[in-house]
């Protein structure tokens, strides 16, 4: 049995690869502060997979936390999810941002090579391409960030980098996801953003079951199909599905890899609001507004080094992508939170 540490496990995107990272016969080890997770959501992780799971309420920035997981439990490679990430609250609050997001890590690749664990795949995003030249995105485009969320990304890639330099015994896998959406086919799970959703995919799905009057669409004047905001939307399964695809090849890798998690098709704003329309039988009322600061107007994904090297490709469409949002959103439209 392999056993694999899960910061961030019980958030959006780690609750659904522990349920992939289980049914493909790995260990799993969740380890979470919920700061912006519930309990509840790996309580219907268990029942889905149909087994009890090792949940630590740790924090990634405190190393007695750490030390007592890689003392517990012979861990054999780290998913690293564990961070904030909402862009607007890191232009706020940047230090909590950083400190978080970059000493965090750095703690836990300290703990782990303490207890000889040099195996991790991080979450990145597209964020760290900026305002990219041109689309799509290859991985070896141009990196910058525009906000310290952005940064944080960028920072981290650099500093595993760096960890990998002073020691090649380190494998590394740098994945960087585009848009993540959806929810497992259950309609057990989901996402569930803490208070108003900063992303647009929770925004219209709390729009259509009536906990939002309506959909402000942050600008129509860009240079798009539509002149709605274009973006890679990737199905939270297809995403979990490229970590188990990505622990398939860490083992001995003994180099740093970056590779893009995208479906390398972008929709519009308008494109979304008409499938989740389709999927979900009610009308997403919206009006347009100013465009958001920092936005770009397209961002989507070459996909095909992730095709390469994991064999890997995105399955699930938009239409997939609203039918298990709203079926997820429909079936829990307080999220986790008890009615
Ligand atoms: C998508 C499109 C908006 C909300 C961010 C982070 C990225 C990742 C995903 C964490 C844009 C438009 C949105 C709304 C709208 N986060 N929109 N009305 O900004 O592409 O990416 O979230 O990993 O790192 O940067 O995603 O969903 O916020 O916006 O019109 O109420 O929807 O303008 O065109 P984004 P998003």
């Amino acid at each position: 049995m392999t056993t694999i540490l899960v910061t961030g496990g019980a958030g959006y995107i780690g609750s659904h690869t522990t349920i992939l990272l289980i049914e493909a016969g790995y260990e799993v080890i969740l380890f979470d502060n919920f700061s912006n997770a519930s309990k509840e959501s790996i309580k219907r992780v268990e029942k889905i997979v149909e087994q009890n799971i090792t949940l630590i309420d740790g924090n990634v920035c405190s190393s007695e936390d750490l030390d007592t997981v890689f003392t517990h439990h012979s861990i054999d490679a780290v998913i690293h999810f564990a961070g904030l990430k909402a862009v607007g609250e890191s232009v706020e609050k940047p230090l909590k941002y950083y400190e978080n997001n970059i000493s965090g890590t750095i703690t836990l690749c300290k703990s782990m090579a303490k207890y000889g664990c040099k195996s991790i795949i991080f979450s990145s995003s597209a964020t760290v391409y900026g305002d990219p030249h041109t689309t799509p995105i290859l991985e070896d485009f141009p990196l910058s960030a525009t906000n310290p969320y952005g940064r944080s990304k960028l920072f981290v890639e650099e500093i595993l980098r760096d960890t990998y330099m002073a020691d090649n015994d380190w494998n590394i896998i740098l994945l960087r996801y585009f848009n993540p959406v959806g929810a497992h086919p259950s309609g057990t799970i989901g996402e569930d953003p803490n208070d108003v959703p900063n992303n647009l995919m929770p925004f219209i799905a709390q729009t259509a079951v009536g906990k939002r009057a309506f959909l402000s669409i942050f600008g129509n004047d860009y240079n798009t199909k539509d002149g709605t905001g274009v973006r890679d939307y990737i199905h939270v399964m297809d995403l979990a599905e490229g970590h188990v695809k990505a622990l398939n090849i860490i083992h001995s890798l003994n180099q740093v890899i970056t590779i893009n998690l995208g479906t390398g098709t972008g929709y519009s704003v308008l494109d979304m609001v008409k499938s989740f329309e389709k999927a979900s039988g009610r009308t997403i009322s919206y009006k347009i507004a100013p465009r958001r600061t920092g936005d770009i107007a397209s961002c989507f994904a070459d996909p095909h080094y992730a095709k390469e090297i994991l064999n890997w490709e995105a399955k699930y469409d938009i239409d997939a992508m609203c039918e298990d949002t709203w079926r997820w959103q429909s079936n829990n439209p307080n999220g986790y939170k008890a009615l």
